[in-house]
């Protein structure tokens, strides 16, 4: 082998060396919001925004709530609350693409200072702050989460659901809404004294 050649042999190992060593540093600089938690229980479907002002109506919602959307998409129903009912919003979801949009709008909204977002799972997520909470989730996603509900939101919270029930627990109010040529319920509970 002739020296040239066992040169620019050693400058390529060298190279593939420092390419190596820089790959690591820079897998590590990922954005935290390209985590994701697992897959979400419920589809995103954004709510009508006829919807979503008639579900803040339902709950009465003023300037003194804190208004949870346990799945909040692009953030729209927790927005509306602070935007157009001057409470304050926390906005939980699990998909990290919708925490971001979520984000966006809330500064494009102007109102980013009095809404929480955070990437994080409706199950797992603190919800005692809460004095008003919205979902727009499935059945079975309302009945897994309804023992929480009763169990950790202090007495007199409003729970809105847009579209499903939570079986026999009966709700306070029924509010039957027409969006987008279609019928749906609205259902109000008062988390009642324990
Ligand atoms: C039908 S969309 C409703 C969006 C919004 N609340 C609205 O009404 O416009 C349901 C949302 O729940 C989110 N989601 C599903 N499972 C979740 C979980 N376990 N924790 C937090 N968010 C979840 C989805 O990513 C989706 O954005």
């Amino acid at each position: 082998m002739s020296g040239g050649f066992e040169a620019k042999l050693l400058l390529a190992w060298r190279l593939l060396a420092v390419l190596v060593l820089l790959a690591g540093p820079l897998r590590a600089q990922e954005p935290v919001a390209a985590r994701v938690l697992r897959a979400p229980d419920v589809k995103y479907e954004p709510s009508d925004m006829g919807v979503v002002r008639a579900m803040l109506r339902l709950a009465k919602v003023d300037k003194n709530d804190v208004v949870y959307d346990l799945g909040c998409g692009d953030g729209r129903i927790a927005i509306t609350a602070v935007r157009e009912f001057g409470a304050r919003g926390v906005c939980v979801d699990i998909d990290p693409r919708r925490t971001a949009q979520a984000g966006a709008n809330a500064h494009k909204a102007g109102v980013a200072g009095r809404i929480e977002i955070r990437n994080e799972d409706l199950f797992q997520t603190e919800i005692v702050g809460a004095s008003v909470v919205m979902l727009f989730l499935w059945p079975d996603v309302n009945m897994k989460l309804r023992p929480r509900l009763l169990r950790e939101l202090v007495p007199g919270t409003r729970v809105v659901s847009h579209f499903h029930d939570m079986e026999d627990w009966t709700p306070q109010q029924v509010v039957r809404i027409r969006a987008n040529n279609r019928e749906r319920n609205l259902y109000l509970w008062v988390i009642p004294p324990r």
